[in-house]
């Protein structure tokens, strides 16, 4: 059997929780550049249930190898115009917390963005996260995890995939795959009220870019 026959892509079944947050916290956490740019290194529980929340929606997948074992994971899900008042209240519950100082930077960044608004659509298939084993980067999996959840969003009738890529080696994905760049915010230019970096990724990361595909 060849590499690609013994792959599978598949949509996270509602008992799947478990076994998908155990791939993440192994291979999407330690490395997601806000997750690892700021103390402690661990994420919170509630941005860990956040990721779950997004199963029942049907648009959380994994690339499965042999059958069973998870080699990659996306967690997306719907988002509309209230996103940006939605995410401004989720800032203030959570505030001085990592998984608030987390949420502040995505409500900057959907401030700015403002996709459902700007693309004239009433919602989007946003990306919260994606990951894929460090053994089988390079492959095309995390491409073939984003061709997946457009397939995904296009049948649930949404209009756009959207996604903000908190690592260069997500954001150059996207732009291979064709996706429309709309925002950069750079860490160094990111500051809290004392004027401090609040998160300062390992190298090569250096920005929070959003990119946009028109389904
Ligand atoms: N570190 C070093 N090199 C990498 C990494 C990495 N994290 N990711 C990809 N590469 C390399 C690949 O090996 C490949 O090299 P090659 O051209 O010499 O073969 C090249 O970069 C292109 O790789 P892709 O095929 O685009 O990468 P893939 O789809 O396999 O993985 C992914 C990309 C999923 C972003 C991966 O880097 C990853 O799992 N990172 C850890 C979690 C993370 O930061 N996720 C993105 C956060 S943003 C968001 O989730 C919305």
């Amino acid at each position: 059997m060849n590499f690609s026959e013994d792959i599978q892509v598949r949509v996270v079944e509602s008992d799947e929780g478990e076994a998908l947050m155990q791939f993440l916290l192994e291979h999407y956490y330690r490395e997601e550049p806000l997750t690892a740019g700021c103390s402690p290194p661990e994420p919170e529980q509630a941005d860990k249930d956040f990721l779950l929340s997004n199963i029942p929606h049907g648009t959380c997948l994994v690339v499965v190898q042999g059958g069973s074992r998870i080699v990659g994971a996306l967690v997306a899900g719907p988002k509309d115009a209230h996103e940006a008042e939605h995410l401004a209240e989720e800032v203030v519950e959570h505030s001085g917390t990592k998984w608030g100082r987390i949420l502040g930077l995505l409500a900057r960044v959907e401030r700015e963005t403002n996709v459902c608004k700007r693309y004239g659509v009433p919602s989007t298939i946003h990306v919260h996260a994606l990951g894929i084993d460090p053994r089988l980067r390079g492959l095309g999996l995390g491409a073939r995890l984003m061709s997946a959840v457009a397939e995904r969003a296009r049948a649930l009738g949404h209009p756009l995939v959207t996604v903000d890529c908190t690592s260069l080696y997500s954001a150059g994905l996207m732009a291979r795959l064709g996706y429309e760049l709309i925002n950069t915010i750079r860490y160094d230019e990111y500051l809290d009220e004392f004027g401090q970096q609040v998160f300062r990724p390992p190298a090569p990361h250096d920005s929070v870019k959003t990119y946009v595909l028109r389904l």
